[in-house]
């Protein structure tokens, strides 16, 4: 995976949003409406903002020192299972991401971007397949 590419999709964002959570959620709901019920009590979007970020900080552990993205993963799948939230929509959540970080970077995003995103979801996908209790 080009893991320099999806550093400078995550700048060029950067650079034109402040918060990319709102276009993140109206992706992910959009392809899964059942997920948009299970934040009903996240009125002010604050538990949405904390998710978007530590799901981006563990992206930058995957793509830099891999300490500890495998794991907390895992971990959260359990957490999340608790709440009603099935393992397999992880990986679409960060093809949501990427989706509306494309639409944010507009002309900036590049075919490499684009690339890289698709290897990261299929990863995620490997990664999730695993549960945490088996390790
Ligand atoms: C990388 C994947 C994910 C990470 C790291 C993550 C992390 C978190 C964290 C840290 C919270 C607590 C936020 C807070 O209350 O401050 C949270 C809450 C929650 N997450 Fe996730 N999450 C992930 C994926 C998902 C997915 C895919 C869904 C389903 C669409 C989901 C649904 C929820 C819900 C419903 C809550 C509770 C919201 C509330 O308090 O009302 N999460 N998540």
């Amino acid at each position: 995976m080009d893991a320099q590419a999806i550093i400078d999709s995550l700048e060029e964002v950067a650079e034109r949003s402040d918060d990319p959570a709102p276009q993140v959620y109206e992706r992910l709901f959009a392809r899964y409406p059942e997920t948009e019920a299970l934040f009903i009590g996240d009125t002010r979007g604050a538990a949405r903002g904390q998710m978007l970020r530590q799901a981006v900080e563990t992206l930058m552990d995957y793509l830099g020192p891999n300490i500890y993205a495998a794991n907390f993963l895992r971990a959260e799948l359990r957490n999340h299972d608790d709440i009603g939230v099935p393992g397999e929509i992880f990986p679409r959540f960060y093809h949501a991401m990427a989706e509306a970080f494309a639409e944010i970077a507009g002309d900036a995003w590049t075919p490499a971007m684009q690339a890289a995103w698709e290897d990261l979801t299929g990863q995620i996908e490997q990664i999730v397949q695993v549960p945490a209790r088996t390790i």
